[in-house]
This record gives C-alpha cells, structure tokens and sequence, in this order.
C-alpha cells in the first residue's frame, strides 16, 4: 500500500508529462491492475495485456474503466494496427529472457507513434553483473535483476535510448515499528513522509546504492 501510493506519486511528480489524455497506452505485464486503472484515468485508451489469464480476470474485476482492452497472452498476438503513444511495463522484463524481450520489442516497434515514449519500472542489480534472484535470496522467484547498462544493451537495437531514470521510492525506515501503531496514525504518517520524499527523490546516482538491487523507473526515448 505505502509502495503503491509512493511510486505512483513518484511517478506523478517526476513526468507529469508521459501520460495525457490524448494517448494510447500499451502496459506489458499488468498483473493484478495495479497501474492499469491509474493510467486510464490520464489516457485516452489503455491496451493491457498479461501472459496469465488469471491475472487479467483479477485486474478486468478490480479496474472498472471502460477504456481499457485487455488481453491474455502476448505483444505478439495484438492487433498491429494500434499505434502506441506510450509503452509502461512495471516488473514484467525481469521475467523475460533476452530473447523474449527482442521479439517483443522488435514488434512493439510496428505499433507506435514516432514520438512514443517507453517507461520501465525494474528492478535493477547494484553489483558489476546482472544475477538471477535465487542465486542470492533464499525464495524461488525466477526474476532476473539486469544491470541499467543490459538493459541498455537489450533496448538499443529497437532505437530506445535511456533519457531519465529515478528510483521508485525511499522506503520508510521503520517498518515494524508502523505494524504495531494504530492505522490511521500510519496513513496520516504515510502521507506526510509521500510530501518529504517525493520532493527529496531527483535524478538516480547509481552509484550510491547500498544494496545488491535498486528499483528504478527509466524513460526511454526513440533515438
Ligand atoms: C511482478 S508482476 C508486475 C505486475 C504489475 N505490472 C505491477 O507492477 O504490480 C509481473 C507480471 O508480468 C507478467 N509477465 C511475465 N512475462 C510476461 C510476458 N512475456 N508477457 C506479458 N506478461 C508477462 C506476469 O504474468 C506478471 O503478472
């Protein structure tokens, strides 16, 4: 909840400008919805898609706007006739193989607008090399944490060039202490410290991680 909230106003504050009324939107992975009705209410059409039916069902319950297509499956099996003012995937490439994201970039490129802008949200590695998360985390979560400079490597065939990146959110440094307060003192908190850190989070140095993994957005242009 307190993640959701800060990356969307995050988001809201570092580009206002990437989603407008007037657009069309491809979201890639779209999972349970989470920013699916969120980009509907600032664009004209939303095509949401997720290689799990189930996760489509959820979010088609949850998400009640009406300019939204949804699909299950693939890029690959749209329409080529949509022409994509802008293109959001959050987590999604993380559990793609480099192949994977090649074609689907490869196709997304027929179905865009010339001025299309591409945002990512991943997860991005902190160490010289990107590594599969179960090599470092006890879970089996199959998602591969790339470095900024893969991803780099991984889009530039497509003409997609890395203008921006922020990272998503400054997580709250006392967690537990939140879980044993009352609710509402926590929400009333929650939104204070959105105003302190949205207006503290710029540009990303990379270089000053302290961990193995950061979560970024990255705005991509065409080149
Ligand atoms: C971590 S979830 C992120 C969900 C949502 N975008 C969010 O930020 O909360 C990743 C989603 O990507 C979907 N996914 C993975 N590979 C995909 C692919 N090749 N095409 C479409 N969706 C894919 C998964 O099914 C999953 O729902």
């Amino acid at each position: 909840m307190y993640r959701d909230l800060a990356e969307k106003r995050v988001f809201d504050d570092q580009l206002p400008e990437f989603f407008q009324p007037h657009m069309t939107v491809l979201e890639v992975g779209c999972g349970s919805g989470r920013w699916t009705g969120w980009l509907a209410e600032r664009c004209k059409h939303v095509v949401a898609l997720d290689l799990s039916p189930e996760m489509v069902a959820l979010a088609q319950e949850t998400v009640p706007n009406e300019n939204i297509t949804w699909h299950a499956g693939t890029v690959l099996e749209l329409d080529p006739d949509w022409s994509f003012d802008s293109v959001y995937l959050s987590g999604c490439l993380q559990y793609m193989s480099a192949e994977l994201i090649s074609e689907m970039f490869s196709w997304i490129k027929t179905s865009i607008s010339t001025d299309c802008q591409l945002v990512t949200r991943d997860t991005v590695s902190m160490l010289n090399t990107g590594f599969h998360r179960n090599e470092r985390y006890s879970n089996n979560d199959p998602a591969i944490y790339r470095t900024v400079e893969e991803y780099q490597d991984l889009l530039r065939p497509y003409q997609w060039d890395l203008s921006q990146s922020w990272q998503t959110y400054l997580p709250p440094r006392l967690g537990w202490l939140m879980r044993t307060l009352p609710s509402a003192w926590v929400r009333n908190w929650e939104q204070r410290e959105l105003n302190t850190v949205t207006s503290r989070i710029r540009q990303v140095n990379f270089s000053q991680g302290n961990g193995d993994k950061k979560h970024c957005f990255f705005l991509y242009r065409q080149e």
